[in-house]
């Protein structure tokens, strides 16, 4: 057995969790929303086609934001073909994934759905093939009370009210090559800065994110940054980041080390933001909207192979990872790495919410399971918001073939001052042992463990299925005890732990 020791001090303290870091996002891509979130042949979905059981998942997800709608599809969206009688809008062939979009869900669905899960829309606008136009007809469309062309536009088309959309994203990964309508950093920063300029004369109480890298290792990062803020930093309120990792190699020391990386790249993404801050004397500070994150590779092969024959269908299955136990251990790394940095990263989006890169499958027409991301990204959504506390950790640390120095206990506290609880994330990634942990709990005296939830497999490649949806599946642990804010753990081998105590 491995041993380590654990500090957490109510003074040490990161920041308070804002509750859009368990945003996800719902592109227009395979079946994320034909036969994902909408799917009016399946007979429980309700009176608009949407599934009871997804929404019923979302929600207790807890996710308060969603993005919409792409992704790499927004490049090439006429937003005004998703509006109006459905009967009258285009198919179109996409050209982000090679499929025909029939525009059943536009716009309004998407906003309709949204409050039916409880969640605040979260429109990106195209500054692809479109620009500034488009984009302030679209928030004029959507939050303007009415009395102009676009507002009398939606209120004739049924929503009355507002949709009151506050957060949007200029764009999407515009640095990338496979972008529709790609553009250098000077194209985009002066596009971001026109297109957000006139989005927030129509609307000033909205908040704009600015296309930050693709991901960390395209060769423009960082200048990609440093220019787009420089244009931008007047109209800007965040910069987004993305980051997909694999396990290709099916190294998992390797890939359980990965979230070291995501640490790495959200404080150089800081360290950009401040330095365009200070070189220009700015007093606002620029935050950061992780967008997109996850792993991403099962179904690599398979989308290699619809992409070569362009069969131009609806919704094809396209992306459907079908995440295994060790997925979700990283998945738990990268939730943690998103806490750690709260003070900064307000928002963030697990990419995506069902079918596609997600937690949540269906079957198109009836059934769905949880995959095993689901459990991390429940847990913390539930238990990880309020006050981020530093805990110094004291553990084992090993190289991987690409990393240095991981240590093999990533542990986080969050304290719920509102409930007197405290919550202990870990996640253990020695190949061999459990970790016995030793917690010095200061000021958190007469604390008491309530729960140990632990997700872990002895088959690492364990995955869920419509067959068998409890293949992965979180349990409880019997209670350690604590005494005077010293508490002895032992976290099981490669383990997703939630461990929450409760003042008495
Ligand atoms: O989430 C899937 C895709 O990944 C998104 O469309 C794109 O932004 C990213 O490359």
């Amino acid at each position: 057995m491995i041993k380590a020791s654990v500090k957490v001090d109510r003074d040490f303290f990161v920041g308070e969790t804002d509750k859009r870091i368990y945003g996800s996002f719902v592109e227009h891509l395979g079946r994320c929303v034909y036969g994902g979130i909408y799917d009016p042949a399946c007979p429980d979905s309700d009176e608009l086609g949407f599934r009871k059981d997804i929404i019923d998942m979302t929600k207790e997800l807890g996710v308060p934001v969603i993005r919409y709608p792409g992704g790499n599809f927004v490049s090439g969206y006429n937003w005004e073909d998703g509006v109006g009688p459905r009967d009258k809008r285009p198919k179109r062939p996409e050209l982000a994934w090679f499929a025909i979009e029939n525009n059943e869900i536009g716009t309004d669905e998407f906003a309709e759905w949204c409050r039916r899960v409880g969640a605040e829309a979260n429109l990106a606008v195209n500054l692809g093939t479109r620009g500034p136009d488009a984009a302030r007809n679209l928030v004029e469309y959507c939050n303007f009370p009415s009395g102009t062309y676009w507002s009398d536009l939606r209120v004739q088309n049924g929503y009355k009210d507002p949709h009151g959309v506050k957060l949007w994203c200029l764009g999407n990964e515009m640095d990338g090559p496979w972008q529709i309508c790609h553009k250098t950093a000077e194209e985009y920063a002066r596009a971001a800065l026109e297109a957000g300029k006139v989005m927030k004369w129509v609307d000033p109480s909205i908040e704009l994110v600015a296309c930050g890298s693709s991901n960390m290792r395209m060769s423009t990062f960082g200048q990609w940054e440093a220019t787009v803020l420089e244009e931008t930093y007047d109209i800007a309120d965040y910069i987004s980041l993305h980051i997909y990792f694999d396990n290709l190699d099916g190294d998992l020391p390797n890939f359980l080390a990965k979230s070291t990386e995501m640490d790495g790249f959200i404080e150089t993404v800081i360290s950009i933001c401040d330095y365009v801050k200070g070189k220009n004397r700015k007093k606002k500070r620029i935050d950061l909207s992780f967008d997109e994150w996850n792993v991403w590779y099962h179904a690599f092969d398979a989308n290699k192979e619809y992409i070569s024959k362009r069969e131009w269908e609806t919704a094809p299955a396209f992306n459907e990872d079908i995440y295994n136990f060790e997925d979700a251990l990283l998945f738990g790394s990268m939730i943690l790495s998103l806490l750690r940095h709260c003070d900064r990263v307000k928002i963030a989006c697990l990419a995506q919410l069902v079918n596609v890169i997600a937690p949540i499958m269906t079957v198109t027409g009836g059934g769905s399971y949880k995959q095993s991301i689901y459990y991390p990204f429940l847990h913390a959504s539930k238990f990880g918001r309020g006050r981020v506390l530093r805990t110094l950790c004291d553990c084992a640390k090993y190289d991987s073939r690409d990393y240095s120095d991981v240590p093999v206990l990533d542990v986080i506290a969050v304290e719920n001052e509102e409930e007197s609880e405290l919550t202990i994330f870990a996640v253990t990634k020695d190949m061999d042992s459990d970790v016995l942990t030793n917690f010095s709990l200061r000021e958190f005296e007469g604390y008491e463990p309530i729960e140990h939830i632990v997700l872990q497999n002895d088959d690492l490649k364990a995955f869920n299925s419509i067959n068998q949806p409890d293949a992965v599946t979180p349990v409880r642990k019997p209670l350690p005890k604590a005494d005077a804010g010293a508490l002895e753990v032992v976290f099981p081998r490669l383990s997703w732990n939630v461990l929450r105590l409760k003042k008495q």
